[in-house]
């Protein structure tokens, strides 16, 4: 089991990412905060110290590649990072653009272009002296999902996208992790009027993230109830099979958005 000294984590202002600072100090970490809110930021950060650890904030957008370089640059100055997750992400409901092909544009460019920009700054940062580069993909990413098309594309993608790296980065001092939370209780999934089964509370999400990232583990699947059935079932369902299932669902019937 490894314990982490110097963490990175972007989409750290809200959520899943916040929380998973707070239990990354908890154990022990030094953490750097990033994402978009600066005052959310920096009452993380404050939030931490307060408790007797060390954190600072990094605003930064992950749609920009050169503020990505420059807060790695930042972070990696007084000594070098061992663990980065890449955390940012955004929902459908979230993106504002007024059709559906400017939309799905809006939410690639954070959840795989920005993504990708994160982990391979990661993998850069943490080659030469080793350390883990993990990203909140989702269990969305198994199949496709009524009123969330263009997110359950950009997670199956970044997954995709994490599998090929880590054969790649093979025998180098590297550990990718592809984490796939389920439904967690965060402002994202908050305005979701549809059933989230084995809804899970932040905290208990943030403890099976850093555990699965202590562990070293390639993919992280929570919670089981969920990933199991819907992988083992869901997974090798036919198409026509899974779309009689999801028809009856209320997110099937919500009003379309163009
Ligand atoms: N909640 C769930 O059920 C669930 C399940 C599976 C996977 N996930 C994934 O877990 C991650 C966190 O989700 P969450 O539920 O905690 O959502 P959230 O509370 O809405 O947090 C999203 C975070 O991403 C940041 N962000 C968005 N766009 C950004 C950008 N361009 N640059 C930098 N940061 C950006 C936001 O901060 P700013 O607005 O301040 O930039 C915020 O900190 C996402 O990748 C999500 O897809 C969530």
């Amino acid at each position: 089991m490894k314990s982490f000294r110097k963490a990175l984590v972007t989409g750290a202002s809200s959520g899943l990412g916040r929380a998973i600072c707070q239990e990354l100090a908890a154990r022990g970490a030094e953490v750097i905060a990033c994402a978009r809110r600066e005052e959310q930021l920096e009452e993380l950060a404050e939030e931490l110290r307060a408790l007797g650890a060390s954190a600072r904030a990094e605003p930064l957008d992950v749609t920009s590649p050169e503020a990505v370089r420059e807060v790695f640059a930042r972070a990696s100055a007084d000594g070098p990072l061992d663990l980065v997750l890449a955390g940012a992400g955004v929902a459908e409901h979230s993106v504002e653009a007024s059709d559906r092909a400017a939309r799905t544009r809006q939410l690639l460019d954070v959840n795989l272009a920005g993504a990708v920009t994160t982990i391979e700054a990661g993998v850069a940062a943490v080659l030469r002296t080793g350390g883990t580069v993990g990203v909140l993909s989702s269990l969305a990413g198994t199949r496709g999902l009524p009123g969330a098309a263009a997110y359950c594309a950009s997670k199956a993608a970044i997954s995709t996208y994490v599998e090929a790296r880590q054969v790649e980065l093979r025998g180098r001092p590297v550990q990718l992790v592809d984490i796939q939370p389920g439904f967690v209780r965060t402002p994202m999934t908050a305005p979701n009027r549809f059933p989230m089964p084995f809804l899970m509370d932040v905290e208990a999400a943030a403890r099976r993230t850093v555990d699965g990232l202590e562990a070293g583990r390639s993919v992280v699947r929570y919670p089981r109830r969920l990933a199991w059935p819907l992988r083992l079932l869901a997974g090798g369902l036919p198409r026509s099979v899974w779309r009689r299932l999801l028809q009856g669902d209320r997110r099937a019937s919500q009003p379309d958005r163009p």
